[in-house]
């Protein structure tokens, strides 16, 4: 179709995790548990589903367009001034901003192949050219990514941890990698898992380097289990955020996806009891994968990739464990057709998986 650039109609849709109603639909199975979208097995923050309750009655009205609460609340919390935070629909509401902010005509990006697959689209969706750097040893290749750095160069991904190995770059691996970095390049640090990674003892937290050319994204889906709400926020030096707010969708995010946020920040009780459950499951999935002898990458997040010998494999155990009513992820719209991820659930649920993969397999 003339009225669409070729580089759009290249582009494929984006396929997520199976919904649990579309499993139930195709299979007229009730129980499915989901552990395909590292979504929050606890459900939502309670605090910040209070919040939304109690802001329907002004759902009339358009949400601060400034985000002026939840900024300072991120800021007051992370030390920092309102006008180095940014918010957006999701994270990736705010890639898409950056997306659009930054880029000229012949600007290119790199960032790692086979990584976060909603960076993925949003790259290839702008036109631009990107060098897709494979991964080494299921981990971001700082080296070979840093010689791709030409004059050209305008944004840099990298996700830490990375969707779906799991995996994370090092603190001195970033520092080495940011010294062949010029000041004229962005570098997103995408870090959506923040909360499950934080304590590893080499995992840069990039709060502690806030150089001017690198924006942290970090995200409520997760941890704060506010997937469905659409709430992420940035951390960035404040010419870019302002250059950001006068290109983001004025009333993004949503009412209650800012008042979902302000309330999951005070929802301690909540955020600890995630990251408990997230550590025991996180230990029992990989102890159970060992026992079974399964190949897994070593993960720092909310979910644990493994590895199989061929697609045709991993795609036979997807659909075995559909059919036992457990959802998990094929990775082959990420570019690893033998692996699949699975999302760490309730204690129930990762007992259901292991017990099912026991019967597949
Ligand atoms: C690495 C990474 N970044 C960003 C996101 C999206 O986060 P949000 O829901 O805040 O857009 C995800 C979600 O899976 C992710 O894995």
């Amino acid at each position: 179709m003339a009225l669409v650039p070729s580089y759009i109609q290249r582009l494929a849709n984006y396929k997520p995790g199976k919904p649990i109603s579309e499993a139930q639909r195709e299979l007229g199975i009730q129980n499915f548990i989901k552990l395909a979208s590292n979504e929050n097995p606890l459900g939502s923050s309670p605090k910040a589903i209070e919040a939304i309750q109690n802001s329907l009655v002004n759902l009339h009205r358009y949400p601060d367009a400034t985000g002026y609460e939840l900024r300072t609340k991120l800021a007051n919390r992370f030390n920092i001034k309102m006008e180095n935070v940014v918010l957006g629909a999701g994270s990736e509401g705010i890639m898409s901003t950056i997306i659009r902010t930054f880029l000229l005509n012949d600007d290119e990006l790199i960032s790692a192949s086979n990584s976060f697959i909603g960076f993925k689209v949003l790259a290839n969706a702008s036109g631009r050219r990107v060098h897709w750097v494979p991964m080494k040893d299921y981990r971001y290749d700082l080296t070979a990514m840093a010689e791709k750095i030409t004059d050209y160069t305008k944004i840099i991904y990298i996700a830490n941890p990375d969707n779906p190995m799991g995996t994370t770059i090092t603190r001195q691996e970033f520092d080495e990698f940011y010294t062949h970095v010029p000041e004229r390049v962005l570098i997103i640090l995408d870090e959506a898992y923040y909360e499950f990674a934080k304590n590893s003892p080499d995992y840069p937290n990039s709060m502690s380097y806030r150089y001017d050319n690198v924006i942290t994204l970090r995200t409520f889906s997760k941890a704060y289990g506010l997937a469905g709400a659409r709430i992420g926020y940035g951390f960035a030096h404040e010419s870019l955020i302002e250059n950001l707010l006068k290109v983001k969708v004025p009333f993004e995010p949503s009412l209650s996806a800012q008042v979902a946020g302000l309330a999951a920040l005070d929802d301690v009780k909540f955020l600890a009891k995630t990251l408990k459950i997230n550590q025991e499951g996180m230990a029992y999935l990989k102890q159970e994968f060992d026992k079974l002898g399964i190949q897994q990458v070593s993960s720092e997040a909310n979910f644990i990739t493994t590895v199989w010998d061929s697609e045709e494999t991993a795609s036979k155990l997807t659909q075995d464990l559909l059919e036992k009513g457990v959802i998990v992820r094929q990775l082959t719209g990420f570019g690893w057709p033998n692996c699949i991820r699975i999302s760490v659930g309730l204690d129930s649920e990762n007992q259901k998986c292991i017990e099912s993969l026991n019967q597949v397999l």
